[in-house]
């Protein structure tokens, strides 16, 4: 790897043959695997991790981390037409490029690159005392693509009966629990089973943990859905890379783009899906 990296961020190689940057700055420490250009971690200086990353999750070419921020990209769950494509896309399951790294006062920036087909995406990664996540596809074809996705991001929690999310009340959303059904939100949103749902909401997610008094402020942008997940315990206890109480231990929230709001980008020009993630004082 050619970059030449600021003295804030080193690259370890002790998962071999596949480099994860770690950061340690005077706001943060994180770590992001060049595999799926994937947030592994981050935790503020004088805060606890924000992130869940799985003890089971497997670090190999062609599997998606089990934690921390997977790219779903260029499209969310499954393939629009082709079934045989794999869910959540092709970003998260293969190296990125580095395209440079710098640091200041405020924190680090590395930025990553991928090109497959049709496909064009940069990420970029802010890590300071707060953490913001930039995913750029560009068009550089001379046809307009169709692009969906998420930044899928895993939040470490005290106990998912902890917790509840704000902001999302009246919301309309697709419940895909079972037999997909539009629903709309009635109040805060708290976790007593298995949550899978689409919500239309391009706005900003509070997740308070009432255990840890911690309050996470989750903002996007670019992002007309937000996606609520956790697998709980019958679907965590079928997954191979999650402890069979692993569940309790996050919940996700992802700035999205889904379904009928996949974004139309014309030749020349791009879309940005973003999100910034702080932990409120
Ligand atoms: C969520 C989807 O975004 O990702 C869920 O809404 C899915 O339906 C989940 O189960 C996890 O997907 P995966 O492929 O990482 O196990």
């Amino acid at each position: 790897m050619k970059t030449k990296l600021p003295a804030s961020v080193r690259l370890s190689d002790e998962i071999p043959g596949y480099p994860v940057f770690e950061i340690a700055h005077p706001k943060c420490t994180a770590r992001v695997a060049l595999h799926g250009a994937h947030v592994m971690s981050w935790c503020p200086a004088d805060e606890e991790e924000v992130l869940y990353l799985s003890p089971d999750a497997v670090f190999t070419e062609g599997k998606a981390i089990r934690g921390g921020i997977p790219l779903c990209w260029p499209w969310f769950n499954a393939h629009p037409t082709n079934p045989e494509q794999p869910s959540h896309g092709i970003a998260r399951t293969r190296f990125w490029g580095l395209l440079g790294a710098e640091e200041d006062e405020s924190g680090v920036t590395i930025r990553f690159g991928m090109e497959e087909g049709i496909w064009k995406a940069e990420l970029t990664v802010k890590a300071g005392a707060e953490l913001e996540v930039s995913l750029e596809t560009l068009n550089t074809n001379e046809i307009p693509i169709v692009v969906s996705g998420a930044l899928h991001s895993y939040f470490s929690v005290s106990d998912i009966g902890n917790v509840r999310l704000v902001n999302l009340e009246d919301a309309d959303f697709l419940d895909t629990v079972g037999v997909s059904t539009l629903r709309k939100q009635k109040g805060a949103i708290e976790f007593k089973g298995e949550v899978d749902a689409i919500y239309d909401s391009p706005g900003k997610v509070l997740l308070v943990d009432d255990f840890s008094g911690r309050t996470i402020l989750i903002e996007k942008g670019g992002s007309p859905s937000t996606v609520v997940w956790n697998p709980w315990m019958e679907k965590a206890t079928a997954m191979g890379d999650l402890p069979d109480e692993g569940y309790r231990k996050f919940c996700c929230i992802e700035a999205a783009i889904a379904n009928d709001k996949a974004v139309i980008v014309m030749p020349g020009s791009s879309h940005v899906l973003s999100t910034r993630i702080s932990v409120e004082e």
